[in-house]
């Protein structure tokens, strides 16, 4: 079977060791794997490079994608799609497997309409707001970054008894959010799944005040409807009467080697992904609920919405202040 891979939409640390595994299990199992640069734009662009068991070696433990990656204007238009479907169908290419977001799977779903070959997504992304799997690839280093960052602020935060505003990626997710608001001890998180009331937030501060917290961390999900860190501060800061520092922590959290969770995750979902492939599923994302393997027609990763567990708004509720 010639398979193609590739990468698509921002990069997230495991995609390496996701393509290492979709690559190897691909030739252990007598695949030819083509290795397509540059995300969906590489297809129409022929960016392909046959891939052997050397090209993906030393890749594991790097965070970016050895493939590059790519949000196709072109390959989004009918066009463009059509076009893609055309040219996999002239290389004889009979399986894709497409490792990235909720864009990804979109392309995913459009390119079945088009093309014959089997098509399979893997969940990469940092923002881990994929229905179908519990973490999605890149999401447990993202969050671990955050932290890494955050712990160092708090040096400044402890020196000078500072309020600080930390915003987190994730678009229109807080998950990464309310993991690093548990995680670093923040007094509140501001995600766009639950209405922000600026007030309460002004009141949880004080209160931390009043109980003789030195250092306050707020976490602001980049999605949030009031706005992002810098917006919010100058709200807070008049409300609570003293200046709230921003910080925006950004592309930090989605560089850097991928942690033992996200290689561990990206390889067993990579290694599923070309066996579902081989025995002729299509039309799907691999993932992992409860620890166990399972797939989703791509429709539902994106009409599904993935909550935010009661227990952990509960939990961070129960905590700040
Ligand atoms: O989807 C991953 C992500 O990092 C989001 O968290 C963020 O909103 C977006 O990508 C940034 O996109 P870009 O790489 O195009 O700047």
């Amino acid at each position: 079977m010639k398979v193609g891979v590739l990468s698509s939409g921002g990069d997230s640390p495991g995609m390496n060791a996701c393509i290492r595994a979709v690559t190897r299990i691909g030739l252990h199992k007598k695949c030819e794997v083509i290795g397509i640069h540059g995300g969906f734009q590489g297809i129409i662009e022929r960016r392909f490079e046959k891939m052997e068991f050397g090209t993906v070696s030393k890749i594991l433990h790097r965070g970016g994608t050895c493939l590059t990656t790519g949000r196709s204007e072109e390959f989004k238009k009918v066009e463009g799609t059509k076009k893609a479907a055309r040219i996999l169908a002239e290389d004889a290419f009979e399986g894709l497997i497409a490792i990235g977001g909720d864009g990804t799977m979109h392309g995913l779903a459009a390119l079945e309409e088009y093309w014959d070959g089997k098509v399979i997504g893997a969940p990469g992304t940092i923002d881990n707001d994929l229905y179908g799997t519990d973490y999605t690839i890149g999401f447990d280093t993202a969050v671990n970054n955050a932290l890494e960052a955050i712990d160092k602020i708090r040096d400044t935060a402890e020196s000078f008894s500072r309020v600080f505003l930390i915003e987190v990626m994730g678009r229109n997710s807080g998950m990464i959010a309310i993991h690093v608001g548990i995680a670093s001890g923040a007094s509140a998180v501001l995600l766009p799944e639950t209405p922000t009331d600026l007030d309460a937030i002004a009141k949880t501060i004080q209160h931390s005040r009043a109980v003789g917290k030195s250092t306050i961390f707020v976490i602001v999900a980049e999605g949030d409807e009031e706005g992002d860190a810098a917006t919010i501060s100058e709200k807070l800061s008049s409300r609570i009467g003293e200046k709230c520092r921003v910080s925006v922590l950004g592309y930090i959290q989605r560089g850097g080697n991928p942690t033992h969770y996200d290689r561990l995750l990206a390889s067993r979902l990579g290694a599923f992904a070309i066996d579902c492939l081989l025995a002729g599923t299509s039309g799907v994302m691999v993932g992992e609920v409860n620890r166990k393997l399972v797939l989703t027609p791509f429709e539902e990763t994106w009409i599904q919405k993935k909550e935010i567990p009661g227990w952990m708004l509960d939990l961070m509720h129960d905590l700040s202040g």
